[in-house]
C-alpha cells in the first residue's frame, strides 16, 4: 500500500492527549477511509452470510414443507455459491485492508518515535534507560499494532454482524429476537468489570517486561565488567528474580483470561439454550415453520459471536490502551528545539566567548558550577585543569547547548548563548567527547559523520594525520574502508580517541573542544597529535581538557577548576610561580616525569 507523504508527515504529537481513545482516534489520521472501506466489505460480507440462512428458510419451506417449488433448484444452488463467494471475497477484502493499513500505522508511528528519540533532551536520556525505551519501541508498539489489525475494526464487525442478524431474526419473528439478547447486559457488565482487572494486570506485566529488558540490555553492554569481575553468578541471579517476577505477573494476567473466558462462554451458552428451546416449542405449538426454525439456530450464532467477542473486544482493548499510554509517554516529551534562535553566516564568528557569573546545577539544590567568569579572545586556546568531578565536562557541555545554564551568562561574539539556535552552535562548535562512540561502519564513514556531504580522499587523510591516525589505519587489511565494532576491527581505547578527534577536525568547527581526548595514548603520541593540533588550533578558539601539565602549558589561559569553582587562573608561569593546586600537580609531574628518565638512563 503507497502512503502519501502527508499522510506519513503527520505529526503524531498531536496524539499525546490524555483520553487514550481519542489518541487513537488520532493515531488513525490518513487511514480513516481505509478502515471505512475495510467495514464496508464486512458489512457486504455479513449481508451475503445472513442472506445464506435466509435462503436456507426459504428452500427448507418451499421444498419440504408445502412442496410449492417456485424457484428452480439450480438457481437455488446458484444462489448459495454466488453468496459463498461474495461473503468470500468481501471478508478477504476488510482483512487485508485491515492488516495494510495497521502496518502503515504502525510504520508512522515507528519512524516517529525514532526521530522523536533522536530530538529528546540531555537531560531525558540521561534519566532514561535504553532498555526501556527498546522494549516500549517493540513490544508496546506491537500492542498498538494489534489494536488496529484487530480490536479497531473488530468494533465495526461486531456492530455491523450483531445489527444484520438481530434484524433478520426480528423479521423472522420478533419473540426470538428478544430471547436471542437477553444475555447481552450481563455480557457487558462482565467485561467492564474485567475491564480494569486485566489494564491493571498488563500494566503490570509490561514495566516489569521493560525491567527484564533494561536487564539484559545493561548485561550485554557491560558483559567484560561481568567476566572480569567473575560475576556470572551474581547477574544470572538478578536476571533469574526480574524473569521470575514477569513470569508470576504473567501468570496473573493469564488468570484475568481464563477465568473471563469461561464466564463469557457460560453466558453465551445459556443464551443459546434458552433460544433453542424456545424456538424449538414455537415450532411445536405452530408459531414458526421448520424452515424459520432453521435459519434461526444458524443466525442466532452470528449474533453471539459478537456478543462473545463484544467482551474479548473490551478486555483486549484495554491492553491496547495500556501500550499506547506507555508509548505515548515517549511522544509527550518535548522535543529540544534545534533551530530556535538566531542563525549567522557561519564566516561571521569569529569565537570570542565570555562567561559572566555562570552557575550549574543537573538537580536543584546541588550545584555543579558557581560563578565562573573568564574571557577569551578569538582564536586562544583556554585549558581546564582540575580533579575529576569537579566540572570540566559539564562546563563545555554548556557551549553547544546540551544543557542550560542556570544562572550568569555567556557571550559568544558578544550576543548571549541562548539566542543562537542549537544547530547552529552545534554546526560551529566541535566536541570530541571524553568516551567517543563510533559507529558499526567503515573508518571512513566514521571520519566523515559529521559533515554529511562526500568528501575528497585526502581531506579525510589530512584529519586523519593530524589525529595522528593515518598510519594505524593504513595498517588495516582494508585502509580506510576496514569496519569498526562488532562485525570489525576492534579499536583501542587511544585509537578510538583518535578516530574521534580527526571526526571532529574533519567538520572544520569555529570551536574546538577537546574533552580530555588524549587520555588514552602514550606521552609520544600525545606529543604528536599536540604538534597537528598547534597547527589546527590556529584561527580557532580551543578548550582543552587534560590532566597532563604537558599538554596545556601552552594554552593563553587555564583555569584551575576546584568543585565547580574557578580556583586559579593565568598562564603556565603564573600558575606555576603562585602557591596553589596547579604548582602541586606540576612538581609531581615533573618529578615523575625526572624519576622515569632517571631509571631509563641507568637501564641503557
Ligand atoms: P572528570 O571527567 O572525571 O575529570 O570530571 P569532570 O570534571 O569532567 O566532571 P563532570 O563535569 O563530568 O561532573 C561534575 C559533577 O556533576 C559530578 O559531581 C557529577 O557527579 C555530576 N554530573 C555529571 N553529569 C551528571 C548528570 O547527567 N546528572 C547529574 N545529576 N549529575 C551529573
Ligand atoms: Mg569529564
Amino acid at each position: 500500500m503507497s502512503i502519501s507523504a502527508s499522510v506519513l508527515n503527520f505529526d503524531l504529537k498531536k496524539t499525546a492527549v490524555s483520553n487514550r481513545l481519542k489518541g487513537l482516534w488520532r493515531m488513525m489520521s490518513g487511514f480513516r477511509w481505509h478502515y471505512l472501506g475495510a467495514t464496508l466489505s464486512l458489512g457486504v460480507a455479513a449481508l451475503a452470510k445472513t442472506s445464506t440462512y435466509l435462503l436456507l428458510s426459504y428452500f427448507v419451506d418451499h421444498y419440504f414443507g408445502n412442496g410449492t417449488r417456485p424457484v428452480a433448484l439450480p438457481l437455488i444452488a446458484l444462489g448459495f455459491v454466488g453468496l459463498a463467494m461474495v461473503e468470500g471475497g468481501f471478508s478477504f477484502l476488510s482483512g487485508r485492508l485491515t492488516a495494510q493499513t495497521a502496518e502503515g500505522i504502525t510504520r508512522r508511528l515507528r519512524n516517529y518515535l525514532f526521530d522523536h528519540i533522536q530530538h529528546l533532551t540531555y537531560t531525558y536520556h540521561d534519566k532514561t534507560q535504553t532498555g526501556e525505551l527498546i522494549q516500549r519501541c517493540t513490544s508496546d508498539v506491537d500492542a498498538v499494532r494489534r489494536f488496529f489489525a484487530d480490536q479497531a475494526i473488530g468494533v465495526g464487525r461486531i456492530i455491523l454482524l450483531f445489527t444484520i442478524n438481530f434484524v433478520a431474526i426480528l423479521n423472522l419473528h420478533p419473540r426470538l429476537g428478544l430471547v436471542s439478547i437477553i444475555a447481552v447486559p450481563f455480557v457487558v457488565v462482565t467485561s467492564a468489570f474485567f475491564f480494569r482487572r486485566v489494564s491493571k494486570a498488563y500494566q503490570a506485566f509490561q514495566e516489569q517486561d521493560a525491567i527484564l529488558t533494561t536487564t539484559l540490555q545493561e548485561n550485554l553492554s557491560g558483559v567484560r565488567v561481568v567476566k572480569a569481575f567473575a560475576r556470572q553468578a551474581f547477574e544470572k541471579e538478578k536476571f533469574e528474580r526480574e524473569n521470575w517476577e514477569k513470569f508470576l505477573r504473567g501468570k496473573k494476567l493469564t488468570r484475568m483470561h481464563s477465568l473471563f473466558w469461561p464466564a463469557s462462554d457460560i453466558l453465551c451458552g445459556a443464551q443459546l439454550m434458552v433460544g433453542y428451546i424456545v424456538g424449538a416449542l414455537m415450532v411445536i405449538h405452530g408459531e414458526i415453520t421448520i424452515g424459520t426454525f432453521l435459519a434461526y439456530l444458524g443466525l442466532v450464532g452470528w449474533i453471539i459471536w459478537p456478543m462473545r467477542n463484544l467482551g474479548r473486544l473490551i478486555v483486549q482493548t484495554s491492553t491496547g490502551m495500556v501500550s499506547f499510554g506507555r508509548v505515548s509517554d515517549i511522544i509527550k516529551q518535548e522535543r529540544e528545539p534545534l533551530d530556535e534562535g538566531e542563525t549567522l553566516p557561519a564566516a561571521d564568528l569569529r569565537g570570542e566567548l565570555t562567561f559572566e557569573n555562570v552557575g550549574f546545577h543537573y538537580e536543584e539544590g546541588s550545584p555543579v558550577l558557581q560563578e565562573i567568569s573568564f574571557h577569551c579572545r578569538p582564536g586562544q586556546a583556554v585549558a581546564l585543569l582540575g580533579s575529576t568531578g569537579s566540572g570540566k565536562t559539564t562546563l563545555v557541555n554548556l557551549l553547544p547547548r546540551f544543557y542550560e545554564y542556570t544562572s550568569g551568562r555567556i557571550l559568544l561574539d558578544g550576543v548571549e548563548l541562548k539566542r543562537y539556535s542549537r544547530r547552529y552552535l552545534r554546526q560551529q562548535i566541535g566536541i570530541v567527547e571524553q568516551e567517543p562512540f563510533l559507529f558499526s561502519r567503515t573508518i571512513k564513514e566514521n571520519i566523515t559523520y559529521g559533515v554529511g556531504r562526500d568528501v575528497p580522499q585526502a581531506e579525510i587523510e589530512a584529519a586523519a594525520k593530524a589525529a595522528a591516525i593515518h598510519d594505524v589505519i593504513l595498517a588495516f587489511p582494508d585502509g580506510y574502508d576496514t569496519l569498526v565494532g562488532e562485525k570489525g576491527v576492534t579499536l583501542s581505547g587511544g585509537q578510538k580517541q583518535r578516530v574521534a578527534i580527526a571526526r571532529t577536525l574533519l567538520k572544520n568547527p569555529r570551536i574546538l573542544i577537546l574533552d580530555d581526548s588524549t587520555s588514552s595514548v602514550d606521552t609520544e603520541t600525545e606529543a604528536e597529535i599536540r604538534d597537528a593540533l598547534d597547527t589546527l588550533m590556529r584561527n580557532r578558539t580551543t578548550f582543552i581538557i587534560a590532566h597532563r601539565i604537558q599538554s596545556i602549558m601552552n594554552a593563553d589561559l587555564i583555569l584551575v577548576l576546584d568543585k565547580g569553582r574557578v580556583v586559579q587562573r593565568g598562564v603556565h608561569e603564573e600558575l606555576v610561580a603562585q602557591d596553589g593546586i596547579y604548582r602541586q600537580i606540576y612538581e609531581i609531574q615533573t618529578r615523575i616525569e625526572a624519576e622515569l628518565e632517571k631509571e631509563i638512563t641507568n637501564a641503557s
